[in-house]
């Protein structure tokens, strides 16, 4: 078990008739490990950071946030694992590994569900997933909010896709579901599931053809070293959610709970912020490393994949989130 409550120690000078006298009484800061799978750098650990400073602030010091980029407690996956048992506190993990345990989340990283960054972030902050966020406490986790993680563009090794009949026969990673790898084949190539550790080396090595991310992620990673050609297809806005153990917050006062749940929406609006902030930088940055951007049109992509978009809507609660993100735009 990782967890654990180090003891803040506070001396007090406590003044007893008219000697003076020192007490130590402990105080407990309870430490919450998030696992986090990219660099420090990017928007979502500086948004969780700032979400982790108005928490210990909030409840006056009885928490603490601690961030682990980079992988370092596992894929998310993994991480996953170790919130639903308790074992860390918080992740931020993508959708398509939720969707694992709840189909619904389907409707919310389905490819071209979202006209652009305004829509999207008024579906995650206008209250409509609220129930859905809620439903998982039966696996052992809660979604406390949603992040952007930008639109997802194809990169590829020896040429740009600019259309399906250049996707043919491409094998490209996608994250870990069945709904990616259907997503792969409606843009007209094959999905290989994998983490995202795994991927620069799986191109390097001629496994893949190529990847599908948002800039930020393919400028930190460095994938452009391994797929330099970068086109726009823009197919996929999948969030990212923050995920917390059952267990831990169920641990927590009530009001501590509610403090925790309304700093982690607020902090949404933030991130979207943070990371229009960064995607310039990130475009600039893989250009003059010496990767291309395309331009296509993605309505022929579109049209190929809206029977896939009404083929996973399966039950009417799931139509029912559908057409209220479609209203929202
Ligand atoms: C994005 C997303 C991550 C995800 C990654 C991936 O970068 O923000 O949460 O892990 O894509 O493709 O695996």
């Amino acid at each position: 078990m990782l967890l654990n409550k180090p003891l803040k120690m506070l001396t007090v000078a406590a003044l007893v008739g008219s000697s003076l006298s020192f007490s130590t009484f402990a105080l407990a800061t309870t430490e919450i490990k998030a696992a986090f799978n990219q660099s420090d750098k990017h928007p979502q650990y500086e948004a969780l950071k700032e979400f982790g400073e108005k928490l210990t602030k909030e409840t006056e010091g009885r928490y603490k946030l601690t961030i682990y980029p980079n992988e370092l407690l596992g894929d998310q996956r993994a991480a996953l694992e170790l919130v639903q048992n308790g074992a860390i506190q918080m992740a931020v993990v993508a959708n398509p590994l939720v969707e694992n345990y709840d189909k619904t989340f389907r409707m919310i990283g389905m490819p071209y569900v979202y006209s652009g960054p305004e829509h999207q972030e008024k579906v995650f902050t206008s209250g409509v997933l609220n129930d859905l966020f809620k439903s998982t406490q039966r696996y052992g986790f809660e979604v406390l909010t949603a992040y952007t993680a930008g639109a997802r563009s194809m990169y590829t090794k020896d040429a740009p896709t600019e259309t399906i009949s250049d996707m043919k026969g491409k094998k490209i990673r996608v994250m870990q579901s069945d709904t990616m790898i259907k997503m792969l084949s409606c843009m007209g190539g094959t999905g290989v599931p994998m983490s995202q550790g795994e991927v620069y080396t799986a191109v390097q090595q001629g496994v893949l053809d190529g990847a599908e991310n948002n800039e930020i992620t393919y400028a930190d990673l460095k994938q452009y070293e391994v797929a330099p050609y970068f086109t726009e297809t823009r197919h996929l806005m999948v969030p990212d959610l923050v995920v917390i153990s059952s267990y831990f917050i169920n641990s927590m006062s009530k009001e501590d709970q509610a403090t925790i749940r309304r700093l982690a929406k607020e902090s949404t609006p933030n991130e979207f912020k943070l990371w229009n902030a960064q995607i310039e930088r990130a475009k600039a940055l893989v250009i003059a490393k010496g990767a291309t951007f395309t331009e296509v049109d993605t309505k022929p992509f579109q049209d190929n994949c809206k029977p896939l978009q009404n083929a996973l809507a399966e039950t009417p609660a799931q139509q029912t989130l559908l057409k209220k993100i479609a209203a929202l735009q």
